[in-house]
């Protein structure tokens, strides 16, 4: 693996935890964030042989951003890498949603990653890797199913900025990605999922490794490139 340093937002379970465990096992640095308490990540740090470092972050508050990046500054990444997201209600009905929920749920999913990255900025380094814990929900062409109404929003909201962000870049040596681990069993995707964490984040390591020339792309864990 060429990544040799990285910090990854939203690391205390599931899909976060895993990338964060599998780059440090690669011989990465890495920097991983939780909001709270993170027993297991805790514990993934105390058995990585000082490769993982913990730092605090919650993407919803810009305040408790900037006290991330002031933690890391001096840091230069190879990735940064924004995985925190939520699913929202689970009854994902338009008609039912708040509108609180679902300010609260594309704020989470959707602008609090643009916002984190954009801080982050700085730390990444020339050449380095920016990437979005997307999902194949995100794609609008792709949605010819319906369901999961509100969760799909909220993702081809983060699909549209990110696209939007890859213009801001034009210029800068960044490899861009939206990336879709695949169905995975964490809290979010549940015990039916047909990936485990250990699948999925083995496919998008080779998925970051292999996309490390400048552009923006929407790549799932196999490799595979998605329609937006
Ligand atoms: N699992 C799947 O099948 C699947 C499929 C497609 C896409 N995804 C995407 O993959 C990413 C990870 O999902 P997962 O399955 O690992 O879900 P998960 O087990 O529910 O974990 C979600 C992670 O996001 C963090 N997070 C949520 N809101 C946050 C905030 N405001 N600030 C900081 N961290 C926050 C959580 O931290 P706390 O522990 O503090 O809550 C947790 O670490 C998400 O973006 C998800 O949408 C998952």
């Amino acid at each position: 693996m060429t990544l040799q340093s990285a910090i990854i937002i939203g690391a205390s379970r599931g899909l976060g935890l895993g990338l964060a465990r599998a780059l440090a096992e690669h011989g990465a640095s890495v920097t991983a964030t939780a909001r709270g308490d993170a027993p297991d990540l805790a514990a993934a740090a105390a058995a990585s042989a000082g490769r993982m470092t913990l730092a605090t972050v919650d993407i919803d508050d810009d305040a408790s951003i900037a006290a991330l990046v002031a933690a890391v500054a001096g840091k230069s990444f190879d990735l940064v890498f924004v995985n925190a997201g939520a699913f929202g209600p689970r009854h994902s009905s338009p008609t039912a949603v708040t509108p609180a929920e679902f300010a609260a749920l594309l704020w989470t999913n959707a602008l609090a990653p643009i916002r984190v990255a954009e801080a982050l900025l700085p730390s990444l380094a020339d050449n380095g890797t920016l990437a979005f814990m997307s999902s194949r929900l995100g794609s609008v062409s792709l949605n010819t199913e319906g369901g999961y109404d509100l969760y799909r929003a909220s993702k081809a909201a983060l699909n549209t900025l990110t696209r939007s962000l890859a213009v801001r870049l034009k210029g800068r040596p960044v490899s861009l990605l939206t990336l879709h681990p695949g169905w995975v069993r964490t809290d979010m995707g549940g015990p039916n999922a047909t990936l485990s964490v250990e699948e999925s984040v083995a496919g998008l390591v080779k998925v970051l490794d292999a996309n490390r020339t400048p552009g923006h792309r929407f790549v799932q864990y196999d490799g595979q490139e998605l329609a937006w």
